[in-house]
C-alpha cells in the first residue's frame, strides 16, 4: 500500500528545481576573457577564505555544463536557477563586452531548453568586477548605471528564451557582509552612512534591472528580487504569537522591504539613521519600487519569537545550547520558517507570487565503502521543508516553486569547499558527480508531486 497517495499533492505547474551561482560552480576563472572579480581578489587575500581555496576551478561547470544538464535531467529537475557573471560579460565592469562570456550563457540556455529544463537567471550573485570595486563598488552611485549596462547586455542576449529573471541575490549579504565588517568580499568595514549608500545603490540597480527586463526580454517575462529575510517564527501558533512574529518580521526587514515593496523608507528607520540616512534623489523611490512579478525567497533558518510587553511587542529568543544545527553554526533547522516567510510577505507586503529560490543545508557528507552518500540529515531536512512548502501552497500563499540549494557541492564563499550543500557530491580531485541519497528522494518527490 502506498502511504501518501492523494494526500499532500502539489498542484500541476508547481516548479521543482535546483540552484547554483556563477562564482560558486563555474571555475574557468581566467578563461575566454573573464575579468577579475572581488571574490578572486578576496580568495587571494590571506586568511579570508578557508584553506586558501579559490574559484579558479570550482566544479568546472563552465566546461562540464552539458554533463551537468544531463545530470539534472536524470534527477528529474524541471528548472535550473543559475547566475550570469558580470566579469565574464563585461570584464572591466564597464566598457567592452566579452562575446565569449555571453556565448557561454547562450549555450547553457539552449542546452537547458533542449533538455526541457526551464532556465531561471539571476543577474547578480556577488561576483562584482574588481575594477568597479576599485571605484568604491556599491558605495559609489556610478555603479547603478554600470549595472544597468551589464544587465541590458545579458537580457538582450538571453531574453528571447529566458522567461524568469532575478535581479539581485541577497542584498543583505553582499552589502551587509561585504561592506559591514563581515566575512564576505570585498571585506570592508565602511561607515554607517556608506553602508546605507551601498544598500540604496543596490536597491536602485534592482529597480533599474526590473525595467530592463520589461523592456528587452520576451513580453511574457517575469522578474523579481531574491531576498533572504530573517524569519521570525511564532513559538506557538496562537494569535498573540503570530502577531508578535509578524511585528518582528516587519521591523527587522524594514530597511529593505519598505523601500522596495512600499516605495518609501520607514519614517522611524530614517529617524534612527539620522544624518547617516541615504541620500535620496528625485525619482529614486519610484525606480526602487518598480513593480515586480514575484519574490524569490532564500530560506536557511529562522528565529523563534514570543509576545512581549516591550514597545516593540515581541522578543526574539536566543537558541539554547544544544539546539541542533547542521554543518554551519547558523544552519539551525527551523523548517516552518519557510511557511511563515511566504505568509508574512503576503500579509504585510501583498506579495502575490513567490518562489523558494534557495533552501538547503550543508552536511558532513562522506562516501561509504560502496560509494554511496547516505545523507540522512539532508533527507530529513528535505522532507521537513517540502512539507512546509506544501502547507504554504495549501493555504493559498502564492508559492509557485522550490529550488534546492544546490545542485552541486560548490565554493561556499568564506568556507571554501569545506562545506557541502549539494544534492550531488563533487569529488574535486576528479570532478566526478555522485548524487546523494537525498537527490533520489527529491527526484521521487518531483516525479509524484507529493511528499513521499
Ligand atoms: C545563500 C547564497 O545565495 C548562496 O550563494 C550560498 O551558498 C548559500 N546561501 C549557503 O550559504
Amino acid at each position: 500500500m502506498t502511504v501518501n497517495i492523494g494526500k499532500d499533492r502539489f498542484p500541476e505547474g508547481f516548479v521543482w528545481g535546483s540552484a547554483t551561482a556563477s562564482f560558486q560552480v563555474e571555475g574557468a576563472a581566467w578563461t575566454d576573457g573573464r575579468g577579475e572579480s572581488i571574490w578572486d581578489r578576496f580568495c587571494r587575500t590571506p586568511g579570508k577564505v578557508a584553506a586558501g581555496h579559490t574559484g579558479d576551478i570550482a566544479c568546472d561547470h563552465y566546461h562540464l555544463w552539458k554533463q551537468d544538464i544531463s545530470l539534472m535531467k536524470d534527477l528529474g529537475m524541471q528548472a535550473y536557477r543559475f547566475s550570469t557573471a558580470w566579469p565574464r560579460v563585461i570584464p572591466g565592469g564597464r566598457g567592452p563586452v566579452n562575446k565569449a562570456g555571453l556565448d557561454f550563457y547562450d549555450r547553457l540556455v539552449d542546452g537547458l531548453l533542449e533538455a526541457g529544463i526551464v532556465p531561471f537567471t539571476t543577474l547578480f550573485h556577488w561576483d562584482l568586477p574588481q575594477a568597479l570595486q576599485d571605484e568604491g563598488g556599491w558605495v559609489n552611485r556610478n555603479i547603478v548605471e554600470a549595472f544597468g549596462v551589464y544587465a541590458e547586455q545579458v537580457v538582450k542576449r538571453l531574453g528571447d528564451r529566458v522567461k524568469h529573471w532575478m535581479t539581485h541575490n541577497e542584498i543583505p549579504c553582499f552589502i551587509g557582509l561585504g561592506y559591514g565588517n563581515g566575512p564576505h568580499a570585498p571585506g570592508l568595514d565602511v561607515s554607517r552612512k556608506d553602508l546605507n549608500r551601498a544598500y540604496h545603490n543596490a536597491f536602485l540597480s534592482h529597480g533599474l534591472a526590473v525595467r530592463i527586463v520589461r523592456e528587452f526580454a520576451r513580453k511574457d517575462a517575469e522578474v523579481g528580487l531574491v531576498n533572504n529575510p530573517l524569519i521570525p517564527v511564532p513559538l506557538a501558533e496562537t494569535p498573540a504569537h503570530l502577531d508578535a512574529a509578524r511585528k518582528a518580521f516587519i521591523r527587522i526587514g524594514a530597511n529593505l522591504n519598505e523601500p522596495i515593496f512600499k516605495g518609501a523608507y520607514a519614517p522611524w528607520w530614517l529617524e534612527e539613521q539620522g544624518a547617516d540616512a541615504p541620500d535620496i534623489r528625485d525619482g529614486d523611490m519610484e525606480i526602487i519600487s518598480s513593480p515586480t512579478d514575484f519574490l524569490g525567497i532564500n530560506v536557511y533558518s529562522g528565529v523563534f519569537v514570543e509576545p512581549s510587553e516591550d514597545p516593540a511587542g515581541y522578543r526574539v529568543l536566543p537558541f539554547p545550547k544544544g539546539y541542533p544545527n547542521l554543518a554551519l553554526p547558523w544552519l539551525k533547522p527551523v523548517p516552518q520558517a519557510l511557511y511563515w516567510c511566504c505568509r508574512y510577505y503576503r500579509e504585510a507586503y501583498g506579495i502575490r507570487k513567490s518562489y523558494i529560490t534557495e533552501a538547503g543545508c550543508a552536511c558532513e557528507d562522506e562516501r561509504d565503502e560502496s560509494g554511496r552518500i547516505i545523507d540522512l540529515a539532508r533527507v530529513q531536512w528535505l522532507r521537513d521543508h517540502v512539507r512546509e512548502a506544501h502547507r504554504a501552497v495549501r493555504d493559498g500563499l502564492g508559492l509557485a516553486g522550490f529550488f534546492q540549494w544546490s545542485l552541486l557541492d560548490n565554493f561556499e564563499w568564506a568556507e571554501g569547499y569545506l562545506k557541502r550543500f549539494g544534492m550531488v557530491y563533487v569529488d574535486y580531485g576528479t570532478q566526478e558527480r555522485i548524487p546523494k541519497e537525498s537527490a533520489y528522494l527529491y527526484k521521487e518527490i518531483i516525479r509524484t508531486g507529493m511528499i513521499v
